[in-house]
C-alpha cells in the first residue's frame, strides 16, 4: 500500500508507523490523518499484529495539526467538516498503541501523542499546546486528555502559556512512562511493543479497554466493568494457558486470536 507522509512496516508481531513529512516537522494534515487511519485499520485487522509503534524524526514527533492548510478555513467550513473528527478514530483503537517521541511534540503533536496508549520519550523530546500563540486553543483532546495525565495547575499552565515542557518533566508530571536516550528510542520503544505483543492479544485489548474505563466512569462502576472483564478471561484458552504454565514451571504459548 503507498503512502504519501507516513511510512509502514511490520516487525514481527509490531507494527511501526513513522511519519514522514520531514519538510513540515510531520505538521498533521489531512492526507496524513486518512493515511494513519488506513494504516491502522490493516494493522487492526491483522491478526498477526499485538501492538502498534508511531514514532516521528529525531527532530520531531509532530509540530502540531498543519498550520498551513487550515489557516484560512471560515467557521462554517470547519465546523460543517468536523474538523479533526477522524482523530477519534485514531483514539479509538482497540489494539495497544506506543507513541515513541523524539523533539518537538506540539499541539495536534502532542495531542496525537496522548491518545496513544502511553509515551516512551527521548531525552530531546519537548511537548507543548502552544495554540494560544496562534489565538486558538488545542482541538484535538489536549484540554482534556493532557488535564487528565498532568492535571488542572500544570494543564492550564501549558495551555494557557504555551510554554513547552522537557522530558524530565514530561515524565515526572505523567505525561510520559518512560524516558531514554534518544539514541535508544526506537529500540526501547520496539522492545516494550515486543514485550506486549508476545501476551495474549484479547486479554490485552480487554486490559487496554478496562483501563480507558478509568476515564469514563465513577469508581465504583470502573470497578463493577473491571470485574465482570475479569471474569470473562476465564472464557479464553490464554487464560487456561497462562496459569497451567505457571503451575508446570514453563513458558506460555498464548494462542487467541
Ligand atoms: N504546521 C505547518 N507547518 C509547520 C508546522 C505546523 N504546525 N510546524 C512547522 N512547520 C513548518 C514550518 O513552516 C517550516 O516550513 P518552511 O520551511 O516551508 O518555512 C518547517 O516546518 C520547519 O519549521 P521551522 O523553520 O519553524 O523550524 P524551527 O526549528 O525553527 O522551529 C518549531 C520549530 C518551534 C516547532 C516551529 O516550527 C513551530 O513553532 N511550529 C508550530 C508549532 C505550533 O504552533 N503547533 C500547534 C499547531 S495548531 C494545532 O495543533 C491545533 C490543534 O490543537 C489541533
Amino acid at each position: 500500500m503507498a503512502y504519501e507522509t507516513i511510512l509502514v512496516e511490520t516487525r514481527g508481531k509490531v507494527g511501526l508507523i513513522t511519519l514522514n513529512r520531514p519538510q513540515a516537522l510531520n505538521a498533521l494534515n489531512s492526507t496524513l490523518l486518512g493515511e494513519v487511519n488506513r494504516a491502522l485499520d490493516a494493522l487492526e485487522a491483522d491478526h498477526g499484529i499485538g501492538c502498534i509503534v508511531i514514532t516521528g524524526s529525531e527532530k520531531a514527533f509532530a509540530a502540531g495539526a498543519d498550520i498551513k492548510e487550515m489557516a484560512n478555513l471560515s467557521y462554517p467550513q470547519i465546523y460543517s467538516d468536523d474538523q479533526f473528527a477522524g482523530w477519534d478514530r485514531v483514539a479509538g483503537r482497540r489494539k495497544p498503541m506506543i507513541a515513541a517521541v523524539a523533539g518537538f511534540a506540539l499541539g495536534g503533536g502532542c495531542e496525537f501523542a496522548m491518545m496513544c496508549d502511553f509515551i516512551v520519550a527521548a531525552d530531546n523530546a519537548k511537548f507543548g499546546q502552544p495554540e494560544i500563540k496562534l489565538g486558538v486553543m488545542p482541538g484535538m483532546g489536549g484540554t482534556q486528555r493532557l488535564t487528565r495525565l498532568i492535571g488542572k495547575a500544570k494543564a492550564m499552565e501549558m495551555c494557557l502559556t504555551g510554554r513547552l515542557m522537557g522530558a524530565e518533566e514530561a515524565e515526572r508530571s505523567g505525561l510520559v512512562a518512560k524516558v531514554v536516550p534518544l539514541a535508544d528510542l526506537l529500540t526501547e520503544a520496539l522492545k516494550t511493543a515486543e514485550t506486549i505483543a508476545s501476551l495474549s492479544l484479547p486479554i490485552v485489548m480487554m486490559t487496554k479497554e478496562t483501563i480507558n474505563r478509568a476515564d469514563e466512569t465513577s469508581l465504583s462502576e470502573g470497578i463493577r466493568f473491571e470485574r465482570r472483564i475479569f471474569h470473562s478471561m476465564f472464557a479464553t484458552a490464554d487464560q487456561k494457558e497462562g496459569m497451567a504454565a505457571f503451575v508446570e514451571k514453563r513458558a506460555p504459548q498464548f494462542k487467541d486470536r
